[in-house]
């Protein structure tokens, strides 16, 4: 808040993003509120409480649509209003299109690398279009001046900033690409290859998780298009305009909101020991995400069926709990995934459990943060096997949440978040022999490792948290900004 009063007076922050922080739905109780299952939400909405502004967002809840005023806006959050969400409300045909369609049958596994072959149509591509041009004049109606500076979130709106820029060219615009960016080689698939690029490079700013991406995107750019590239300075000037290119590994806030009011992790285990009706004395992996293929599930699954194989003494003991919410499961790859986790944990659990016992715990429904946040503070080790992963910020959160400074995190060397967190027990996921590895070395750590682990990490998280992620790209965008000024004056 103070540096935007300090480096940007005057200016007026405008958030846009697919997914919206609050989904109000209709119930039985009445209207309840549910955060969604997102690392983007996760990461914006403190730095939005902090700011203030507005956020953008499609309205997806049952009852969104009862909460707003005339404008489509409303206050949040609810309990202490900070900012104004405004919804743009999308038809069945646009949702199937845009969101369904382009961005996650399309740009999601074409980005992930996670072998489920991209699927690229047409009249996806066209909804795609005219949603972005739907978010472009929701962003021109809600700027109250012709220079907002314009927070764009993630895949679902890479042909929106240069939209903006077309429509407010003093705009700064700050695109945040939120999943990986693969290769050219893999980008160039893309039938659109050259459009989506063109789409970012309105941008003022246009930041990845890691160098890596930026290199990808420099890479794809040089490869497919006219422009000028200045590797040193991670530059791209295309038709006179230039963009910055930069990493800024996004974090969450810290301390985290969900850790407040949690009970000491003992009695967190405890909870989740009588909730599971597992063994006193249970040794509790975990393992929590959206139900989704680039997360590495089945592969972790099998690695717990190669341990309990070659360690026969921890059958009884060892459980692992997956809480996995229900995720995009219009599509075929999604509801493929959750029949066969169903389906291969029945299996594994018909093998090694008995007497009660089940080594696989899976719990498929929407979990809100201070859920989540009892199951990290009640595990003896938290598994993150994305195969491929932009950052991942359920590592970051557990290690927010061992404010005890125990527990051991698996986390996978695909995954952003693996470059900053090194002090984990790396693995490759598609190893599973080597997870079963990790596993069992993470339950048999000494406290003091696992401390001297924690702590690396949480220093790490702590240090370099989202408030830190937003500063970075602010501040850069007000040095943009008034260099362009004197430049202008001048
Ligand atoms: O960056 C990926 C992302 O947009 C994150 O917000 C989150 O991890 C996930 O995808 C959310 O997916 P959806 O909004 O489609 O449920």
């Amino acid at each position: 808040h103070r540096l935007l009063d300090e480096e940007l007076p005057d200016a007026e922050v405008l958030v846009v993003s697919n997914r919206e922080p609050y989904i109000h739905n209709r119930t039985d109780a009445g209207i309840t509120l549910q955060t969604p299952a997102s690392g983007l939400v996760a990461a914006l909405e403190p730095v939005m409480r902090a700011c203030g502004g507005t956020w953008i967002a499609h309205g997806s809840g049952s009852a969104d649509r009862e909460t707003v005023d005339a404008h489509d806006r409303v206050r949040v959050p609810p309990a202490d209003p900070a900012y104004a969400l405004r919804r743009v409300w999308l038809s069945e045909a646009e949702q199937d299109g845009y969101y369904y369609g382009f961005a996650n049958e399309g740009l999601w596994p074409l980005c992930h690398i996670a072998f489920v072959r991209p699927t690229f149509r047409e009249q996806d591509w066209q909804q795609y279009q005219a949603v972005n041009a739907r978010f472009a004049d929701s962003i021109v109606e809600e700027a109250g001046r012709d220079d907002p500076i314009v927070l764009v979130q993630d895949y679902h709106f890479a042909l929106l900033p240069r939209m903006i820029r077309e429509r407010l060219p003093r705009a700064t615009v700050v695109t945040f690409w939120h999943i990986p960016w693969p290769n050219a080689e893999t980008f160039g698939i893309c039938p659109w290859r050259d459009e989506i690029i063109d789409g970012l490079l309105g941008s003022t700013i246009l930041g990845f998780h890691t160098r890596f991406h930026c290199n990808n995107f420099l890479e794809a750019t040089d490869r497919f298009m006219e422009s000028r590239i200045d590797r040193e300075h991670g530059s791209i000037t295309l038709r006179g305009h230039e963009t910055m290119i930069r990493s800024y590994p996004i974090s969450i806030e810290w301390p985290p909101a969900a850790l407040a009011g949690q009970a000491p992790p003992a009695q967190c285990r405890a909870a989740v020991v009588a909730r599971y009706g597992l063994p006193a004395d249970a040794r509790i992996a975990v393992g929590v995400e959206r139900f989704d293929y680039t997360k590495g599930i089945l592969d972790r699954v099998a690695a717990i069926d190669d341990l309990l194989t070659r360690n026969p003494d921890l059958k009884g003991k060892l459980v692992y709990i997956q809480a996995a919410s229900p995720t995009r499961s219009k599509l075929g790859a999604y509801s493929a995934l959750q029949d066969e986790t169903v389906r291969l944990a029945g299996e594994i659990n018909a093998r090694h459990g008995g007497d009660g016992w089940s080594p696989i715990v899976l719990s498929i429904r929407h979990h809100e943060p201070h859920e989540v946040f009892e199951l990290f503070r009640a595990a003896d080790t938290c598994i993150v096997s994305s195969l491929h992963d932009g950052m991942n910020l359920v590592a970051k959160e557990f290690v927010a949440s061992r404010d005890d400074e125990h527990g051991v995190l698996i986390l996978s060397g695909f995954a952003g978040a693996s470059r900053e967190l090194s002090e984990a027990l790396i693995v490759n996921p598609y190893d599973t022999r080597s997870m079963a590895a990790a596993i069992e070395r993470a339950l048999c750590m000494p406290a003091a490792e696992q401390r001297e682990r924690m702590r690396l990490m949480r220093d790490q998280v702590r240090q370099r948290n989202v408030y830190r992620w937003a500063a970075q790209m602010l501040l850069d965008a007000a040095r943009l900004r008034k260099r362009e000024r004197i430049v202008t004056a001048s």
